[in-house]
């Protein structure tokens, strides 16, 4: 017989079906309680609520596991590319070799913009941030596919949608970049791979040769797979819901780079770096900007610090931490807020207020280092996790859909006046 719960309402009880997932976590299903009671829950947050029943990534934040269908992060991040492990988020299985030869030439083939495109960056101002002109961009790929608004549109119709954006997503980052530097667009080269790719469209000039570094291209692959899905974070589930109103994906991933930009979310890379030269600068020790993150007056908090799920450790920043190492080591590179970031880990790590709250380094407090070290400027961060979690936002995406899931609506607790007569402007106090 399936697990049910108990719960006495008003003197009556109330039977709940129990929902088991797959690693045994358990859920109340509490869908029909407002239909049958009049009640229902309140969760600010959504701390504690699961808004789907997902198969594609496995977290749990007690133990510090993270696994992408089944495999481990660490597995993935060691020995895959990117564009694998983007192919298990969206069809749920490594794909093999003719499977990879496919995806890879169809993304490939979608690298180029509309050329219409330039007009649009050639009018936002220069030091204007990546992620607004990022987010603005992937809206008006919609404008000229428009056959992605059609809520009837075929499989064929997604697939290619799929593929066009995580080919299209890296031309237009890369667009950003030169357009705040001022510096020409190099267009996609087939020929490279889709970091390689990536790297020279950012970095290359028309006067120069560009090579590939191997080191940088690796680092790359491994940062944007540790980026590559996090179950419902706020991006996520902001995709998933535009989504569930049928909004076409262009927009709904329009949304979620959005949602990602800010400071408590995929924004914190940035807003580490920040702080940590901050530090530097002061030059005052660690202990002033431990002491002001406890502060509750204080509204400074240690960016990079802290997860909504992980209370023991985040294993990406567990990878992050060695590969910033190494990565700094093989590309000759000495960065001195390493090591104020591993020292004021050290610090948090042995302060009670930290502990007791299960305050840990995120994925966010490793990988600026990497990125900095790699070239690429602290306002592009955020871009670079946008590249990264593009894979898993369309796999969500897709899986929602494909469940024929609900739009996603939230009810909540009226708290503001009671029903009173309109009082005209001469009669207002
Ligand atoms: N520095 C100081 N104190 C902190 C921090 C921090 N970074 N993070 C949480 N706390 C404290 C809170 O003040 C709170 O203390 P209290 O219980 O005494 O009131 C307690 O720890 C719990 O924190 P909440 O904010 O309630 O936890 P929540 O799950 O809502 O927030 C979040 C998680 C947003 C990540 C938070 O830890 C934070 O702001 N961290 C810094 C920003 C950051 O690094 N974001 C990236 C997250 S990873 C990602 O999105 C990719």
């Amino acid at each position: 017989m399936s697990e049910t719960v108990k719960l006495i309402l008003d003197g009556k009880e109330i039977v709940l079906p129990v929902i088991t997932g797959s690693e045994n976590e358990k859920a109340i299903d509490i869908s029909t309680l407002r239909a049958t009671t009049g009640y229902i829950t309140i969760d600010p947050g959504f701390k504690n609520t699961g808004s789907t029943q997902s198969s594609i990534t496995y977290l749990d934040g007690e133990n510090g596991i993270l696994r992408y269908r089944g495999y481990s992060i660490e597995e993935l991040a060691e020995n895959a590319t990117f564009l694998e492990v983007a192919y298990l988020l969206l069809y749920g299985e490594l794909p093999n070799i003719k499977e990879l030869a496919y995806f890879d030439e169809s993304i490939t083939q979608h690298t180029l913009v509309h050329e219409n495109m330039k007009r649009f960056f050639d009018a936002f101002p220069q030091g204007a941030h990546p992620m607004g002109m990022l987010s603005s961009m992937i809206a008006s790929l919609s404008t000229f596919y428009p056959e992605s608004q059609n809520s009837n549109r075929s499989v064929t119709d997604i697939e290619k949608t799929i593929h066009r954006l995580i080919a299209k997503l890296p031309t237009l980052a890369a667009k950003a970049y030169k357009h705040n530097k001022g510096l020409p667009t190099m267009y996609p080269r087939n020929d490279l791979s889709y970091c390689g790719n990536f790297l020279q469209m950012m970095f290359g000039l028309p006067t120069q040769d560009y090579k590939v570094n191997d080191v940088v291209e690796r680092a790359l692959n491994k940062l944007l797979i540790l980026h590559a899905d996090h179950e419902q974070n706020c991006s996520t589930a902001t995709v998933r819901v535009v989504g569930s109103s049928q909004a076409n994906l262009y927009s709904s991933i329009s949304a979620g780079i959005a949602a990602l930009w800010g400071p408590l979310h995929g924004g914190a890379n940035q807003a580490v770096i920040e702080m940590l030269e901050q530090i530097r600068h002061d030059g005052g020790g660690l202990q002033k900007w431990i002491d002001k993150a406890k502060d509750k007056n204080d509204s400074f908090r240690l960016m990079g610090f802290g997860h909504r799920v992980y209370k023991n450790f985040d294993p990406r920043a567990t990878i992050l931490k060695v590969a910033a190492d190494d990565v700094l080591e093989a590309l000759g590179v000495s960065d001195p807020i390493l090591d104020i970031a591993k020292e004021l880990e050290q610090v948090a790590l042995n302060d009670e207020y930290f502990v007791e709250r299960g305050l840990y380094p995120n994925v966010d407090f490793y990988s600026g280092i990497i990125y900095r070290a790699l070239g690429i400027p602290t306002d592009m961060f955020t871009v670079m996790f946008a590249l990264g979690r593009l894979p898993g936002w369309i796999g969500q995406w897709k899986e929602m859909t494909e469940q024929s899931e609900p739009i996603g609506r939230p009810r909540q607790v009226y708290q503001g006046a009671n029903a009173r007569p309109f009082v005209s402007l001469t009669d207002r106090s």
